[in-house]
């Protein structure tokens, strides 16, 4: 197919704006979801619940009804990788034999939600919103992502070399409110600069525990509502009027 000028240049821009999902790599959660036996990923992994997470296990397990055990998979995936810190096949088989149900159940579960990584992470998981809201909120997630990049000097889907850290490109993680935003473990971080981001990974660097939350205009702004103060529902209820049902 032939294209004048001016449809060349209408499709480099329109080359230019298309954005797939995923513009890095798949990796760690989000890889192949087959699993290919290796080294540090097979069978016979070590991985055995410790006494106190069994414990904890029999608590989850007696939330659902007799006979329907199985229902417990999810959180006891989750107890599994935040032992191990992330989820060998080995620990899949082993809450398969806990939960007494056919292993390809659990590999199921494992390989279709994104939390569970099926690979060896960091020992922080930096995850990196860099859907639409988080893409055009503040100073935008590009930004962010490629401050993070040259403060740890990794890419996405790759570890630091002493095994501190590991980035991963994710879709929406829910707090569009507050973009662009991170997660580094369990903590959200939102309302991020770059400056901000930067002090964040130097303070886990430097052993200190940054405050989750929103960071700019932290003394103002608790969780999502606006920065300007509340502009609904800021005075007392009235409670029920005269004619509630009760006074009919
Ligand atoms: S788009 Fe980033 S949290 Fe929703």
């Amino acid at each position: 197919m032939m294209f004048s000028s001016v449809g060349r240049s209408l499709l480099t821009v329109a080359r230019q704006q298309v954005r797939s999902l995923h513009r890095t790599t798949p990796a760690c959660s989000d890889k192949l979801f087959v699993h290919r036996d290796s080294p540090e990923n097979n069978p016979d992994t070590p991985f055995k619940f410790t006494p106190q997470n069994l414990k904890t296990c029999d608590v989850i397990i007696k939330n659902y009804p007799e006979g329907h055990e199985a229902a417990a998979v999810i959180p006891i995936l989750d107890l599994a990788q935040r032992q191990h810190g992330w989820l060998p096949i080995s620990a899949m088989h082993a809450v398969a034999d806990l939960l007494k149900m056919p292993r390809m159940r659990v590999y199921e579960v494992a390989t279709f939600y994104t939390m569970f990584n099926r690979e060896p992470v960091g020992k922080y998981f930096v995850q990196i919103c860099t859907t639409t809201p988080c893409m055009l909120g503040g100073v935008g997630s590009d930004v962010i992502l490629d401050a993070i990049k040259e403060n740890l000097g990794i890419g996405c889907g790759q570890t630091t070399g002493d095994g501190q850290f590991t980035l991963l490109e994710v879709e929406c993680l829910g707090a569009c409110v507050n973009a662009p935003m991170v997660q580094i473990n369990d903590d959200y971080f939102e309302d991020l600069t770059v400056n901000d981001m930067h002090k964040i990974l130097n303070d886990i660097k430097a052993g200190k525990k940054p405050k989750p939350g929103p960071q700019s205009g932290q003394d103002h702004r608790f969780a999502c509502e606006p920065k300007g103060g509340l502009t609904s529902l800021n005075t007392p209820p009235t409670g029920p009027g005269f004619a509630c049902r009760a006074d009919l």
